[in-house]
C-alpha cells in the first residue's frame, strides 16, 4: 500500500497555472480560485478557447455572488485573481501546474516536455489524466519526480474525492503538496498507485461497460438505465456517459480494455455515437430513449 508522506515536506502554492480551459480544467481552476484565494491563469491552444474558460468562471462566480455565497468584496477579489492568456511565460512564477488537455498520451507528454522549460524548477507537476499512465505522461520531463497524478471528478464542486496518483518516480515532497492542496480545496484525498484507472474508474468503467455492452447486444439505454435503479447509482448510465462525455468515457472504456482485454468491454458503437457527436436522445423529463 501506498503511505501518505510527512506533511511537513509540503510545499506552499502562491500562484496556480491550470493547462486546458475545457470542461474540467475551468472547473477546477474555479475550485483553485475559490477556496485558495491565490492568482490562477488559465491557458489552452487559441485565445477563443481561453475566453471560453474565463467566460464559465466569471458566470459561475457571479452565480456564487447573486446567491449570496460571495459578498461584494469577495467576488471582487476573486475576479482580480483569475486571468487567462495564451502566453506561456505567464506560467514562469506558478508554483502548482495542472492539466487537464486531450486525453491522448503523446498530447500531455508535449505539453509538460515544453511547460518545464518555462516553469520554476521548484514547481509540482499535477494531471487530471483519468486513466492514463502517470508515468508515461512523465516521459519526456527532466524531473519527473516533480510529477503527480490529481484526478477531479465532474461535477468538481460537488464530487468529494480526488484520487493523488503516485507514480513510482514521484518524489514525498510532492504527494505531501499534493495532499495539502487537496485538503485546502476541501476535498478528501486518496494515494493511489499508478495503475489502469487507478481506483474509482475502474468501477466505473465496468458499470458504463457492460451497460454499452448490453446496449450494443440490443437493449435500449433506456431499459438497462431502469433495471440498474434499484441499484442506488446517483445517476443512470447513461446521464453519467453524457456528464463524462461520451468521447471521454469511450476512451476511458478503451484504455481498460487495452489493460484487461478479458475484463473490460470496449464499444465501437460508442466511437461512433460520440464522433457524431450525438447525445444519447433523452425525453423531456432527462430520460434517455436509447442510442
Ligand atoms: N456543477 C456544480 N454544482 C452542481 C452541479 C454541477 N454540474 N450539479 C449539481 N450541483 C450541485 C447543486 O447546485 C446542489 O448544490 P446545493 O446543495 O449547494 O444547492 C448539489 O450539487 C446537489 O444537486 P441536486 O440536488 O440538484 O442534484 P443531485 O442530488 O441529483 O446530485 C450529483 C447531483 C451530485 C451530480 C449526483 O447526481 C451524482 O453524484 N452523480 C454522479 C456523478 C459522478 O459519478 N461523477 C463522476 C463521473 S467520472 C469523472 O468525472 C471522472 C472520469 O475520469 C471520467
Amino acid at each position: 500500500p501506498v503511505g501518505a508522506p510527512d506533511k511537513s515536506l509540503a510545499k506552499k502554492v502562491g500562484k496556480v497555472g491550470v493547462i486546458g480551459a475545457g470542461l474540467m480544467a475551468s472547473q477546477f481552476a474555479l475550485l483553485f480560485l475559490r477556496r485558495l484565494e491565490v492568482p490562477v491563469v488559465i491557458t489552452d491552444l487559441d485565445q477563443e478557447r481561453v475566453d471560453k474558460g474565463l467566460a464559465y468562471i466569471h458566470d459561475e462566480l457571479q452565480k456564487l455572488a447573486d446567491k449570496g455565497r460571495l459578498n461584494p468584496d469577495q467576488h471582487n477579489k476573486l475576479k482580480g485573481l483569475i486571468s487567462g492568456t495564451t502566453d506561456r511565460s505567464q506560467y514562469a512564477d506558478c508554483d502548482w501546474v495542472i492539466e487537464a488537455v486531450f486525453e491522448e498520451l503523446s498530447v500531455k507528454q508535449d505539453v509538460f516536455a515544453e511547460f518545464e522549460k518555462i516553469v520554476s524548477p521548484e514547481a509540482v507537476f499535477a494531471t487530471n489524466t483519468s486513466s492514463l499512465s502517470v508515468d508515461a505522461i512523465g516521459a519526456k520531463l527532466e524531473h519527473p519526480e516533480r510529477l503527480v497524478g490529481f484526478h477531479f471528478f465532474n461535477p468538481v464542486a460537488v464530487m468529494p474525492l480526488i484520487e493523488v496518483v503516485k507514480a513510482p518516480q514521484t518524489d514525498d515532497t510532492t504527494v505531501a503538496t499534493a495532499m495539502a492542496v487537496a485538503k485546502n480545496l476541501k476535498k478528501n484525498a486518496i494515494i493511489t498507485t499508478d495503475s489502469t484507472g487507478f481506483v474509482v474508474n475502474r468501477v466505473l468503467a465496468k458499470v458504463l461497460g457492460e451497460s454499452m455492452r448490453a446496449v450494443d447486444d440490443g437493449t435500449p439505454f433506456s431499459v438497462v438505465d431502469e433495471a440498474l435503479a434499484p441499484l442506488g447509482l446517483p445517476m443512470p448510465p447513461s446521464v453519467l456517459l453524457d456528464l463524462v462525455g461520451l468521447k471521454v468515457g469511450a476512451h476511458v472504456l478503451d484504455t481498460h480494455h487495452a489493460a484487461w482485454p478479458d475484463r473490460f468491454y470496449r464499444s465501437e458503437n460508442l466511437h461512433r455515437v460520440a464522433a457524431a457527436g450525438q447525445l444519447i436522445e433523452k425525453d423531456a423529463k432527462g430520460k434517455s430513449k436509447g442510442v
